[in-house]
């Protein structure tokens, strides 16, 4: 198989975990024939420092142009502690993912059993979890009109949802809750809510078009609280793009650690893979930084856009031995790891591809 790969890999510990993604990705080219090809492009603060745009036309003309995109993160603190600046990092990845198309968030909460006592939860509790996010990506608060008053002193961002747009995200969480368990969990805050309640209206008539599946509704508060008293209860979550946000990184819990969950955005064009975590500057080039989430987004890749199952296998089974075999970073190392076997961005990377 060819496939051509643009690889961005942005801020912070963007770089440091999108080099062991491609590695990986290298690797599996090289043991099973296909011919991968790369090239890379900027996005977020570097792309701003070097062009002045956070998503450069040329970053935008590569994807388009490309078989699969890999991405790492954008943010800087610079703008994080500046409210007021007008070009921002975060602008790239949302302009990239409109124009795209990228309208379906994947956000596979995926349980390696030797991390249940990485979990700040219970083991009794995890042990079993499988669900799968539908977050969706391209609408909601993140995208309707915002506004600032003359006087500064009042500001909004526009909630508003489309019936296609809830239709077809609805459509492909529907599908994958045939394809697994048959329990489908839609999330919203419909007891408030206009948007939430045309969301609830278009899922309960879709619904019935699935009667197979078991379609359940559950407001935003209480799924919050829920994800963490009883994981198991849920296997396909469909829900907003704010909601589904802040849920999955609650969610990373569950995992072990934001190092560890992977993401496909998916929708009309070109597959989108990154890891669900940000730049943390809090880490950035201390080498420090989980790269299993960006090696977990290229097996999400393998399988999703290009469809090598037995590639995406063969990842996610070396991932299982690094970790059986006690390698851990900090991020997910616990009272028992042996702290000879705590390792670096690096050395972690370099160990998943001796597994593989
Ligand atoms: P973050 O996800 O960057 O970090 C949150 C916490 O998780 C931090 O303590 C961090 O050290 C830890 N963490 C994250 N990834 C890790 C990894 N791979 N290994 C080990 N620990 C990891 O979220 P934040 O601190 O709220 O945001 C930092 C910046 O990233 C902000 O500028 C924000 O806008 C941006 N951001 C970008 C994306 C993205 O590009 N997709 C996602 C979230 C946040
Ligand atoms: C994510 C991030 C982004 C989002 C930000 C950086 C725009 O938090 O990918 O989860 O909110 O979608
Ligand atoms: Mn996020």
């Amino acid at each position: 198989m060819k496939r051509n790969i643009l690889v961005i890999p942005g801020d912070g510990i963007g770089p440091e975990v999108t080099t062991w993604g491609k590695a990986v990705l290298e690797q599996i080219g090289k043991d099973f024939g296909h011919e991968f090809t790369f090239d890379q492009a900027l996005m977020g603060h570097v792309a701003i420092e070097a062009t002045g745009s956070p998503l450069p036309d040329e970053t935008l003309e590569k994807a388009k142009a490309s078989d699969a995109i890999l991405f790492g993160a954008v943010g800087h603190a610079k703008y994080d502690n500046d409210p007021s600046a007008k070009v921002r990092p975060e602008q790239g990845l949302l302009k990239i993912r409109k124009e795209l198309g990228l309208y379906a968030n994947l956000r596979p909460i995926m349980l390696f059993d030797e991390l249940l006592d990485a979990s700040s939860l219970k083991p009794e509790i995890l042990r079993g979890t499988d669900i799968l996010f539908f977050r969706e990506l391209t609408g909601d608060v993140y995208f309707g009109e915002k506004n600032r008053s003359e006087d500064r002193n009042t500001a909004s961002d526009l909630m508003i949802y489309h019936r296609y747009e809830v239709e077809r995200i609805a459509t492909k969480a529907f599908e994958a809750a045939q394809a697994r368990n048959k329990r489908l969990c839609s999330v919203d805050k419909a007891n408030v809510l206009e948007a939430s309640r045309l969301w609830r209206e278009v899922v309960q008539e879709l619904s019935k078009q699935y009667p197979d599946v078991e379609t359940e509704h559950m407001f935003i508060d209480n799924a919050a609280m829920q994800l963490v008293k009883n994981p198991k209860k849920f296997d396909v979550v469909l829900t907003a793009n704010l909601f589904g946000d802040i849920l999955t990184d609650e969610a990373s819990q569950i995992a072990g650690s934001m190092g560890m969950l992977a993401s496909a955005s998916v929708g009309d064009g070109t597959g989108f893979f990154e890891p669900i975590h940000g730049s943390a500057h809090d880490i950035a080039g201390q080498d420090k930084a989980n790269p299993l989430a960006s090696i977990l987004s290229v097996a999400l890749m393998l399988e999703i856009s290009f469809g090598l199952k037995e590639e995406a296998k063969k990842i996610t089974d070396a991932i299982d031995k690094t970790l059986k075999n006690g390698y851990r970073t900090g991020d997910i190392a616990d009272a028992n790891t042996d702290k000879a076997k705590i390792l670096g961005t690096q050395a972690m990377g370099q160990k998943v591809l001796e597994y593989l």
